[in-house]
């Protein structure tokens, strides 16, 4: 029998997003695949009082298998109403660059309270049969889709483009309307990954592209993924503790900042979580050669992961604070 994510305790993300477009604010849009990542998520959270979307992408899927991460999910909605005095916050189950429509189908059947088809790679006119088809079977069960349009650059497990192509923002109207789909992911010129620019190269996102797609479409909820803003601190400490780094760069704050203040409802942040955990990990391996408890490790790397988090939800989301906006 199908499972409700209604019935999980769980949402999906229409409402989140009309506030946070009408706020000026982004919902972050965290990956986990594990317990530490997901403890560190809500705890973040929670404390900064801020919405989230817990992602789970196909490396998630097969590293930790889709069940297992829907349970987990569940379970984070109990934790979060234990560590908030009862409150909790609101937290969407998505799926994070769904491959077709079986896979969205099969997370819509099972808990997820929102999905991502990503047809960015399929020709125009397939996109939209593919994100349509999607859409219809999603909103049965009032579950919210993303589509994307445009393809970003970069390369990380299995998510690949070798070069980007912008969202032309002449399509954008036709392909909400005739999609129907809740949110878009747009290419402006972030991509997945720790080296999001070559050396020498101005680490700028197209900005006014986005404006530019605000026009055609004005309020719709946007989505930017690839959006890691690869901390030199943090790439210093992995570098300075044997980790080989070289030339790993990212989107600057001040960038991903602006453009929660407009119709970005949605920031998507994965590589700077893992440059967290590593740089936290590779310090204990270094300085305590002979830890070999994983909770020595693991928790250094939690706790890294949750005040790197809480410092996005406050200094560059704008999210912390709107957790229960009327
Ligand atoms: O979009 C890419 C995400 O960072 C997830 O990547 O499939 O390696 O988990 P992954
Ligand atoms: P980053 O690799 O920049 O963290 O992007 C993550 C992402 O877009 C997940 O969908
Ligand atoms: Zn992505």
């Amino acid at each position: 029998m199908a499972t409700s994510y209604k019935d999980l305790g769980l949402v999906n993300t229409r409402e989140l997003f009309a506030k946070a477009v009408k706020g000026g604010y982004a919902i972050p849009a965290y990956n986990f695949n594990n317990m530490e990542q997901l403890q560190a998520i809500i705890q973040a959270c929670v404390e900064t009082e801020s919405p989230v979307i817990l992602q789970v992408s196909k490396g998630a899927r097969e590293y930790a298998n889709q069940t297992l991460l829907r349970y987990m999910a569940q379970g984070a909605v109990e934790y979060a109403k234990e560590i908030s005095g009862g409150k909790g916050i609101p937290i969407v189950l998505h799926l994070d660059h769904g491959p077709d429509f079986e896979t969205c189908k099969s997370c819509i059947d099972n808990g997820f309270s929102s999905v991502m088809i990503d047809g960015s790679h399929l020709p125009y006119e397939e996109n939209i049969a593919e994100t349509k088809k999607v859409v219809e079977y999603a909103h049965k069960f009032d579950v919210t889709v993303e589509g994307e349009l445009g393809v970003l650059a970069g390369v990380e497990d299995d998510v690949k483009a070798e070069s980007h192509t912008y969202t032309q923002p002449n399509e954008v109207e036709d392909f909400v309307k005739r999609t129907g789909v809740d949110s878009l992911a747009i290419a402006i010129g972030t991509s997945h990954g720790a080296y999001k620019f070559k050396p020498g190269e101005n680490p700028k996102i197209r900005l006014d592209i986005l404006a530019e797609i605000e026009k055609r479409i004005p309020g719709f909820p946007i989505v930017l993924h690839g959006s890691s803003s690869v901390p030199q601190d943090l790439v210093k400490i992995i570098n300075e503790h044997g980790g080989k780094l070289k030339d790993a760069i990212g989107i600057g704050e001040d960038q991903l900042r602006a453009a929660a203040k407009s119709a970005v409802c949605k920031i998507n942040i994965d590589s700077d979580g893992r440059l967290a955990m590593t740089a936290a990990i590779r310090k204990v391996f270094d300085e305590k050669p002979a830890e070999f408890d994983p909770r020595k490790y693991l928790g250094p790397a939690r706790t890294a992961l949750k005040e790197l988090y809480k410092r996005k939800n406050i200094e560059v989301l704008g999210s912390a604070g709107h957790a229960y906006d009327k």
